[in-house]
């Protein structure tokens, strides 16, 4: 795998996304109610809350995805490396255009709802990388390729020939996460991108996120709401509840000593969480000890470290 796969062709700078009182209603309904955010360059931002409390349209603002008619209020701020921080509820649509599926890119639940049933993936993922990064047929082929191999999916050069439906669901998403990253983003929204994954493939996608986030230095916001698949991977978590960021702490904070009431029961409610003191993340010292991905060795994702991938 050569360094630059997954890069792009220019030099790049880690960013960062800075989310401060973003207010969204739609029709007279207020959705988001002031959501305060910090997502640093080379970490993990967990966004766990109920259903409905405004985690999927936090992420889409971010993108300027929010559904028509939309009211945003507050500031939503990118920056890069050294370049001047960009306001993004200011920008023009066309500039947002740009930034977005390049600087900021976003992966969902549904991988199959990022690619297209009747194009090969090598099509999908060089169309993309042609139309940002105006890379020669050729070299888009090489780069797809590259890609497929840093998001592990098996034998790259016959994945690229290959449609859709002729690839697992788990297989599936890695390929969204190659268009994901195929531009060199510095941002990466992950909308539940292991709900509808059993659970030994959803330990695989969570590796490779944990991975990208390590190796590109990307800012990942990680949508879910399961506290469980959070408390593996994410470095700091915020719990959204009607709207708003009702907390925000590092993993070991807000699993093992939540602050508000609503994030104890949280925690509380999630089978799958073990007890404080049962090892979701290290003992006194915050943290146990972390993988060679970062994850520490006793989260509940590591449970089946050589756990198979379906068979694609
Ligand atoms: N297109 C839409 N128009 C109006 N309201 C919406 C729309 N999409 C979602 N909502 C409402 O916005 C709120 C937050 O939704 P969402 O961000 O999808 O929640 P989450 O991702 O946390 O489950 C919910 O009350 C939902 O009903
Ligand atoms: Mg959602």
């Amino acid at each position: 795998m050569s360094a630059a796969a997954g890069r792009g062709t220019t030099a790049r700078h880690a960013g960062s996304l800075e989310v401060r009182g973003l207010t969204l209603s739609i029709g007279g309904s207020e959705i988001l109610r002031g959501v305060d955010l910090s997502v640093p360059a080379g970490e993990i931002t967990g966004l766990a809350g109920e259903s409905g409390s405004g985690k999927t349209m936090t992420g889409l603002a971010v993108c300027g995805l929010q559904p028509a008619g939309s009211r945003l209020g507050g500031s939503i701020e990118f920056r890069q490396g050294d370049e001047p921080p960009v306001e993004l509820l200011s920008l023009a649509p066309k500039a947002m255009n740009r930034l977005r599926g390049r600087r900021i890119a976003m992966i969902f639940q549904d991988p199959s709802a990022s690619l297209h049933p009747m194009l090969s993936i090598g099509a999908q993922l060089t169309d993309h990388v042609r139309h940002h990064l105006g890379l020669s047929r050729s070299a888009a082929r090489r780069h797809a390729i590259e890609l497929l191999e840093r998001v592990q999916v098996p034998d790259p050069a016959s994945a690229v020939q290959r449609y859709p439906h002729q690839f697992s669901g788990g297989q599936l998403q890695r390929i969204a996460i190659a268009g994901a990253i195929a531009c060199d983003p510095v941002v990466l929204i992950a909308d539940e991108p292991t709900t509808a994954l059993d659970v030994t493939v959803q330990a695989g996608i969570l590796r490779l996120l944990r991975q990208l986030c390590d190796d590109l230095d990307l800012a990942v916001v990680l949508v879910t709401h399961d506290l469980g698949v959070m408390s593996a991977v994410a470095d700091t978590v915020a719990v959204m509840r009607t709207g708003e960021v009702v907390e925000h702490g590092t993993r070991y904070q807000v699993i093992r000593e939540p602050v508000t009431e609503y994030a104890r029961e949280l925690v509380a409610s999630l089978p799958h969480v073990p007890p404080p003191g049962a090892g979701v993340v290290g003992p006194d010292s915050g943290e146990g000890p972390a993988g060679p991905t970062g994850i520490p060795a006793d989260a509940p994702v590591e449970v089946a470290p050589h756990a198979p991938e379906e068979a694609s």
